[in-house]
Formats: structure tokens, C-alpha cells, sequence
């Protein structure tokens, strides 16, 4: 079993304009809402791909029945503690139709107490004891203290993490406990150091200093470049596979899922990678925020090259 924990999830709203004009009224062309949320966006390619997977989170009163009903529609297990009096946020994404590009507007999501995040804990330290790998990753919610998914992985006593953040929250984790894996994409590594990293060998030593912190495996993602393995005694690198991108949303977190259906088939970490890079491409296909398909993903797993640096 793979758990995902979500403590800010969404609505991910796409709406297009003919063009996006600022300080103006802007009429929308076509709408759609769908369910968001890195640790939910994981927990669903990880089923797409066949494992078994829940996902556990906190949620605000308002909107829980209908992101409930939207998991429920994609056949996860879920259990979310409810916020009385919050709501759950909507994340809008608004697509210039002249090719301005994407404009993102993110809420910052509902007020957390103390009590409801040590109940939270609490859940996750007990709902978790048939997970093999939990997966934090995803915005922090208003009123969680630093550190938070810091205190999480160390409650979570020994399992194996899968830690996607960056900053403050990826530097006190990896400090205060020991992630399993940790995968920032190339920007959100070199925002963490405050490094610019323009070499595979700067790459490499950057993701070495997590290692040495106690990290067994650190995944370097680099969109269309491709991606960086690194542990102790390995560094390999993939160049991304070519295929038609429709939407490169949510490719880091496909990519999470590819691993976590890798590392259960293989055993092996630096042989799981590849299966990441095959998820990442196969979710570029697809439009929007839409989960990934199992024979995209298959088609592509023979042709990722892996090289060793
Ligand atoms: N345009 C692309 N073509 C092929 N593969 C891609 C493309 N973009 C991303 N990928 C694959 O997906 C992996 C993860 O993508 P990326 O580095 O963009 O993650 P991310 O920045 O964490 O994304 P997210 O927006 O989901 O947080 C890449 O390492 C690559 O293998
Ligand atoms: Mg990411």
C-alpha cells in the first residue's frame, strides 16, 4: 500500500480567454474544475498504474462533500479530517488562447490549528502501518509551523518517505529526519542552496549535500532535459523522451508515481528511476491536469536510455 498526504487540497480550475487582459473584465470561453492537489495527483497515477493507494489530508468543511465525491470518482481511498468553518481553496489556471500562456492563481488554502494537525499526526502515524512508502508532498496550509513535514516523516518512525517540497521545508527535513527519497525539480533545488547549478557535476554535488544529511536517494527533475539520479555510490542520468506535449501540469508528480510502481517491481531505487522518467513523458500527453494512461506509459518504459555519470 502507498499513502499520499495532502494537507492543502484543491479544486484545480481551468478556464481559457481569448486573451488574458490585466486590470479588465476577461469573458471566459470554456470552464472545467477538477480535482488537485500534488499528494491526490500522485495517490491517482500511482492506481492508474496499479497500486494500491490512499491518500490522507485535511480538508475545509466547505467543498469536502464535493472533493470527496471527486475521489471517490476516481476510486481512491481517502480519509480527510474536516476544518469546521474552512473551505476547500481552488487553484485557477486561466489559458491565454493568443499564446501568452498559462497565468496561475493559487489560494493559499484553509486555516490549520494546532490540535487538528496533532489529530492529523495522530491519523497518519496510525493509518499507515501497511504503507511500504508514504509520499508528502504539496503546499503547506496556513497556520502549519515550519517544520512540518519535518515532524511528520520523524512521526512516521522509520517508513519510508518520498519528500517533494522545496525551501525551508525541504532544508529542515532533510536536516531534522531522513527522507527516503527526496525529488525537487532543478529550480526549487537551486532556490533551497540559493546556488545557480549549470553543470551535471554542480548537479550532482548539490544533491550529494542532502545525501550526506542523511537522504538515500535524491531525484533532480529537469523537465524537457530529462533528470538526474543521485545516491551515495550512483548518479545516473536520463534524457526525457520525445513525445507530443499537450500539458506539462503535473509531470513531477507522475513522475513520483512511475517511481513508486518501479521501486515495487524492482526493489531498487536506481532501477525505479527509469520508470519515472516513462511516467513524467507519459503525462505530458495528456491534457491539463489529466491523469496519465497505463498504455502511454507502458509504450514508453522500453525506450528510457539511462546512463551512468
Ligand atoms: N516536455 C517533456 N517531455 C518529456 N518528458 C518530460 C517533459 N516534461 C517533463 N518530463 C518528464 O517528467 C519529469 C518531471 O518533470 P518536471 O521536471 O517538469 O517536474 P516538476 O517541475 O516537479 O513538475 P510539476 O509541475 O508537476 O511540479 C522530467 O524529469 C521528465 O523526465
Ligand atoms: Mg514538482
Amino acid at each position: 500500500m502507498i499513502t499520499t498526504v495532502c494537507l492543502n487540497p484543491c479544486f484545480d480550475k481551468t478556464v481559457s480567454v481569448d486573451r488574458l487582459l490585466p486590470g479588465q473584465v476577461n469573458r471566459i470561453r470554456e470552464a472545467r474544475v477538477d480535482l488537485g492537489g500534488n499528494a491526490i495527483n500522485v495517490a491517482v497515477v500511482a492506481r492508474r498504474l496499479g497500486l494500491e493507494a490512499q491518500c490522507l489530508g485535511i480538508m475545509g468543511e466547505n467543498g469536502a462533500t464535493e472533493l470527496t465525491a471527486l475521489m471517490d470518482h476516481e476510486g481512491l481511498t481517502h480519509r480527510f479530517l474536516t476544518v469546521p468553518g474552512g473551505h476547500v481553496r481552488t487553484n485557477m489556471k486561466v489559458y491565454s488562447l493568443d499564446g501568452q500562456g498559462v497565468t496561475e492563481l493559487n489560494e493559499p488554502g484553509t486555516q490549520v490549528t494546532e490540535s487538528i494537525l496533532q489529530e492529523f499526526t495522530r491519523i497518519v502515524a496510525e493509518d499507515t502501518a501497511d504503507s511500504d512508502m508514504i509520499v508528502l508532498t504539496g503546499s503547506l496550509p496556513p497556520g502549519c509551523p515550519e517544520g512540518t513535514y519535518r515532524d511528520l516523516i520523524n512521526a512516521l518512525d522509520g517508513k519510508k518517505c518520498i519528500l517533494d517540497t522545496e525551501g525551508r521545508e525541504l532544508e529542515l527535513a532533510t536536516k531534522g529526519a531522513d527522507p527516503f527519497l527526496i525529488k525537487p525539480n532543478l529550480r526549487e533545488m537551486e532556490a533551497t542552496l540559493g546556488i545557480e547549478l549549470r553543470t551535471m557535476r554542480a548537479i550532482r554535488d548539490a544533491a550529494l549535500i542532502f545525501v550526506r544529511l542523511g537522504v538515500q536517494h535524491a531525484v533532480v527533475s529537469m523537465g524537457a532535459m530529462g533528470a538526474m539520479y543521485i545516491s551515495a555510490d550512483k548518479t545516473l542520468f536520463a534524457p526525457a523522451l520525445r513525445v507530443e506535449t499537450k500539458s506539462t501540469v503535473g509531470a513531477g508528480d507522475a513522475m513520483i508515481g512511475g517511481m513508486l510502481l518501479g521501486y515495487q517491481i524492482e526493489k531498487n531505487m536506481a532501477r525505479a528511476f527509469r520508470y519515472g522518467i516513462a511516467a513524467g513523458a507519459a503525462s505530458v500527453m495528456t491534457e491539463g491536469n489529466q491523469p496519465i494512461n497505463r498504455s502511454d506509459f507502458d509504450a514508453l518504459l522500453d525506450q528510457v536510455r539511462v546512463q551512468e555519470v
